[in-house]
């Protein structure tokens, strides 16, 4: 091979091959077995309940996306912060739900469409609330949440995948019931100075 032969043919390796064909490694819904001593039938189970909390926790997560950016009034600063401190604990629920997904052979959702599809907390408005109706949509969306993770985890117990039971108590549960209190207590009419009843 001459000199400008050889070039040539290395150029054409180092190139990109940015065109191929939409052909999925693996189908939505299906389990690659992996070496982790679970049965695929208890893998299955555990990946179509992570997927629905998937959704779920997705869609609260952008909740406190949406509340942190149109809220208003007095508790204006105060909620601004705590909503996003809330967003960013629940993008990290997200990542750790999805993950345990793959780690089971599953196919974590991703896509906005499909959690839209999927979720069972109500769809919102895309106006702005006031701050009693956006905590309300809030304490809502994680009871949502709190009650199928509960019964998820039972189940994952009882199946013997104790990796997604201690995700979903000790980060799931013990986040959204932590996250419930903070932003429930906003509701309780107190008053800011002291005066008779
Ligand atoms: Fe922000």
């Amino acid at each position: 091979m001459t000199r400008k032969h050889e070039g040539a043919t290395l150029i054409e390796r180092a190139r990109p091959v940015a065109v191929h064909e939409a052909k999925e490694l693996q189908h939505y819904g299906t389990v690659a077995r992996l070496p982790i001593a679970l049965d695929t039938a208890v893998c299955a189970a555990s990946v179509e309940n992570l997927n629905q909390l998937l959704a779920d926790t997705m869609t609260l997560r952008d909740l406190y996306k949406k509340h942190h950016w149109q809220v208003s009034g007095p508790t204006f600063y105060q909620l601004h912060l705590l909503f996003d401190k809330h967003f960013n604990e629940q993008s990290e629920l997200v990542d750790a739900i999805a993950e345990r997904i793959q780690s089971l052979g599953g196919v974590s959702i991703a896509m906005s469409h499909d959690v839209a599809e999927m979720t069972l907390i109500p769809r919102p408005p895309r106006g702005r609330d006031e701050v009693p109706v956006q905590i309300s949509r809030l304490l809502h969306a994680h009871e949502v949440v709190l009650k199928e993770a509960r019964a998820m985890a039972r189940q994952a117990a009882e199946a013997g995948d104790d990796g997604t039971n201690d995700l979903l108590v000790s980060e799931v549960i013990r986040t959204n019931e932590r996250q419930v209190w903070f932003v429930g207590e906003h509701l309780v009419d107190t008053p800011l100075t002291a005066h008779e009843r």
